[in-house]
């Protein structure tokens, strides 16, 4: 069938549960049942000034959710504690760039296990260093607000960052997914789309939403109206 128009099954909508009540949290996976991954951020209090759960309660959730679990990592030291993410069932884990000492050796390790191997970088740190190791992650994470809390402000001046690896992924025939998080929303999907995401986090509009399954589909459409065919 021939398309017009990009298609919407191309985008990924994870929302992240740190914008859910985590003590209803059983309840608050039921209601993001439409989501493609429901994206887990653990915060270890040193990578980032804050704290939320570790691998004890992830396994609670892999357990209970409707949807794959994307575990992204804002934690030192993601060597010693990323593959028992794999390990315990997530379809993806992605580590911090500027937190791991041998990022391509871990990835292969994620891989190994059986996860998606995911790399983030936070706004400032540059991407060209991934060109030439593109295909040894399964996605790459840049982030569009400074890792460490949910509800900030989408920080358009990523999107060059975003674009560059887009052109790169392309030049390369590269099937890699391009994440963006932070800040996502109905008035800023369409310019990470545009820019070259694919798969694109939202906390607050989600959860903030009455309807967080129409939410998602809200999104899901922008994006998919938007997106930058590969
Ligand atoms: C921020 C987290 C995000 C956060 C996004 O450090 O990595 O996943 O939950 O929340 P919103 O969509 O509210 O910006
Ligand atoms: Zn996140």
């Amino acid at each position: 069938m021939i398309s017009l128009h990009p298609s919407s099954d191309a985008v990924r909508i994870n929302p992240s549960i740190l914008a859910a009540d985590f003590v209803n949290m059983q309840a608050e996976l039921a209601r993001i049942d439409a989501a493609d991954f429901v994206h887990v951020d653990v915060m270890d209090n040193h990578f980032v000034p804050n704290l939320t759960f570790g691998p004890q309660m992830v396994e609670r959730i892999q357990a209970t959710s409707p949807v794959p679990l994307d575990v992204h990592l804002m934690i030192d030291a993601p060597e010693r504690w990323a593959p028992g993410y794999a390990e315990l069932g997530a379809a993806s884990v992605t580590f911090h760039l500027e937190a791991a000492a041998e990022p391509v050796a871990l990835a292969r390790h994620l891989r190994r296990i059986g996860a998606r191997a995911g790399v983030a970088v936070k706004p400032d740190t540059p991407v060209e260093n991934l060109f030439d190791v593109l295909d040894e992650f399964d996605q790459i994470l840049v982030m569009t607000v400074e890792p460490g809390f949910g509800g900030q402000s989408f920080r358009a001046e990523t999107m060059p960052k975003l674009r560059s690896l887009a052109d790169e992924a392309r030049r390369r025939g590269s099937s890699v997914w391009l994440q963006v998080d932070g800040g996502i929303s109905e008035s800023t999907i369409a310019q990470a789309a545009e820019a070259g995401a694919d798969t694109f986090v939202a906390g607050s509009a989600v959860f903030g939403a009455g309807d967080p399954d129409a939410a998602i589909a809200n999104l899901r459409a922008l994006a998919g109206r938007h997106s930058a065919h590969r």
